[in-house]
Order: structure tokens, then sequence, then C-alpha cells
């Protein structure tokens, strides 16, 4: 049911792995048991809906084994709802594709908001043509990890502003070199600075690989870019992607990857104006605290 999903969602969206029609694929991605549920009438699968346990406690559905009408997934979700909220899980996420735009409109009418927007660039054209912009683009390593760090911070300390308002806790802060550490080290990516006047201005991470498996296997991601405030709306950050993806085009990648939270009114101008086109959308719901008095 998921690879006959899968095919016609594919069928509209050409850069998605054509591989994972293939219902062997999509067993051998699917977790090990599998949990979640499916509706069965008179001995026919109607819908399922599977799930995994973020590490942030977020209940997450829909990357693989949402499949069914709006209404029999809407049945599912009252399910789950339950036992969700029954382990502590107060926050459920869907990613639904683009093209399911009946099962998003139900999700929002269940209370869900559009939160982040998965894109896709194909590198058919080899990453696009050399930008003259004047920008210095640099390929470094883990000794810059202070001016990563340094950049790289930006991008959370932006999310922190209005309208995104993703508020993090000083251990998230403290914590960010090993993971641009361990970006580098254990998922092998890539690192560009961008000089401009003699001064480090920006920062692209990308890796090898996609996020999920229904993305072609050979795919890249950008993970992280940030322009610092004062050397925006120059052309750095578009200096950066189009190294970035001239370099993934060299190393044998077809497609690249980008997803940018919806209120992140900056980032959501800039990657379509790249040529990303946006193809699954994630919802989110939080059910809200009961009442102290309650
Ligand atoms: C998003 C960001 C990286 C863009 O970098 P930048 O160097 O300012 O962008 P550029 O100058 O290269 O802009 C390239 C194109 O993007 C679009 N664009 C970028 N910022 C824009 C803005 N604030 N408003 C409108 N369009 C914008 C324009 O189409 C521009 O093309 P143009 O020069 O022909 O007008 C930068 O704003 C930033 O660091 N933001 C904070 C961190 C962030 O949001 N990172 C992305 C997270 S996914």
């Amino acid at each position: 049911m998921i690879a006959r999903r899968h095919a016609r969602v594919q069928g509209a969206t050409r850069e998605l792995s054509p591989a994972f029609t293939d219902p062997a694929v999509v067993r051998a991605a699917l977790a090990d048991p599998p949990q979640g549920w499916v509706d069965v009438r008179d001995g026919e699968l109607l819908a399922s809906l599977l799930w995994e346990e973020s590490d942030d406690g977020r209940a997450i559905a829909g990357i693989i084994g949402a499949a069914g009408s709006p209404e029999a997934m809407a049945r599912l979700y009252a399910v789950a709802g339950d036992a969700w909220m029954a382990r502590g899980l107060a926050t459920h996420v869907f990613v639904v594709p683009s093209v399911d735009r009946p099962l998003a409109d139900r999700l929002i009418d269940l209370s869900f908001g559009r939160e982040e927007a998965y894109a896709v660039r194909p590198l058919g054209d080899r990453g696009g043509p050399r930008l003259e912009t004047g920008i210095e683009v640099e390929r470094v390593g883990l000794e810059h990890l202070e001016t990563v760090t340094r950049l790289g911070d930006l991008l959370a300390r932006h999310h922190e502003g209005s309208p995104v308002f993703d508020r993090h806790s000083n251990a998230f802060y403290s914590g960010l070199p090993e993971e641009y550490r361990r970006s580098v080290v254990d998922e092998d990516a890539r690192v560009l600075i961008a000089r401009a006047g003699g001064e480090s201005v920006g920062l692209l991470l990308w890796r090898p690989g996609a996020p999920f498996p229904l993305y072609d296997e050979r795919s890249a991601e950008m993970i992280l870019l940030a322009v610092h405030p004062d050397a925006r709306g120059k052309q750095v950050g578009r200096t950066l992607v189009s190294t970035a993806m001239r370099d993934m085009s060299s190393f044998g990648h077809t497609a690249a990857i980008a997803d940018w939270r919806t209120t992140n009114l900056e980032a959501s101008r800039f990657w379509p104006a790249q040529g990303f086109l946006t193809i699954a959308n994630r919802y989110v719901r939080t059910v809200p605290e009961r009442p102290t008095a309650g």
C-alpha cells in the first residue's frame, strides 16, 4: 500500500526515488518491527499509519507509512492520538507530500499547522553556472570549527526571533560545536565558507544522502546555511548554494535537498529563488497542557 501510494506521488514528483515503488524496498526501509495502526474492513486494508518517536519526544507519522483516504487517516489519527497522549507524547507530526492536498487540508481541520517545507532541486544542469559575484568560497575542514560555530549559531539565533520563535536552551547552544564536529566526522558533511572583504560572512554545510528513504539515493542534502546579518542581500547565500550544487554534481549527486521552517521569511523566499521545489511539508499539532487547577 505504501509502495502504491509512493508511485502516485512519484508520478507527480519525479525527483523522488522510483525504487520506493517496490514493496521490498519499502519493507527494508521500515523499522523492524514497524509500529502503528491499520484500518481493516471486511478483510480489506483501507489505511495505515506508521510512526516513530523522535529524540525530542515527538510522535512522527507519514515520512513513510501514512497511506489511505483523508477520512481513514483522520480515524487512525484519533486512535494514534489517544495512544500518543497516554505515553506523554503531546506533539504530533505528519509529513505529507505536497501533491496530497486533501490530506493536508484534513490535518488542518484537525488543528495541525504547517511547520517545515522539504524541497528538491534537480542537478541535471551540473548544478548550474559558476556565478561571478566576486565572493570567494572556500572548502574547509575541522580546523575552522570556531568559524563554523560562530556562523552556524547565527541560524539558531535567527530561528529564535519573530516570527519563527524556535526557542533553544543554553545546553542546545553549548552542544552546537559538538553537533557540527559530528556532522563533519560521522556524516561526511562538507563545509563551505564565504569570504568578503577579508571576513568570513557565510557558511554552508552539505552532506551526501537524503533524510528520508523516499528521496532518490543519489541526492545530497543542504544541512545548514547562514549569512551574517550585515552581509545579507548581497548574493553571499546564492554564491554558497551555487558552489555547493556544483560540488554535489561533481561527486555524482543528481538532486539537492533543502528544508526550512515555513515561518522563516528569509529562507521561504530564498530557497524557491534558487530553484528548489517544495515536495512535502511537515504538519504539527501540540496538545496544550491540562490547566494546573484542572
Ligand atoms: C536565507 C539567507 C541565507 C539568504 O542569504 P543572502 O546572502 O541574504 O541571499 P542572497 O543575497 O544571495 O539572495 C539571493 C536571492 O534570494 C532571494 N532573497 C534572499 N533574501 C531575501 C529577502 N530577505 N527577501 C526577499 N528575497 C530574498 C532573492 O531572490 C535574492 O535574489 P536577488 O539578489 O536576485 O534579489 C540569509 O538571509 C540568512 O542567513 N538568513 C538567516 C539564516 C537562514 O534563514 N538560513 C536558511 C535556513 S534554511
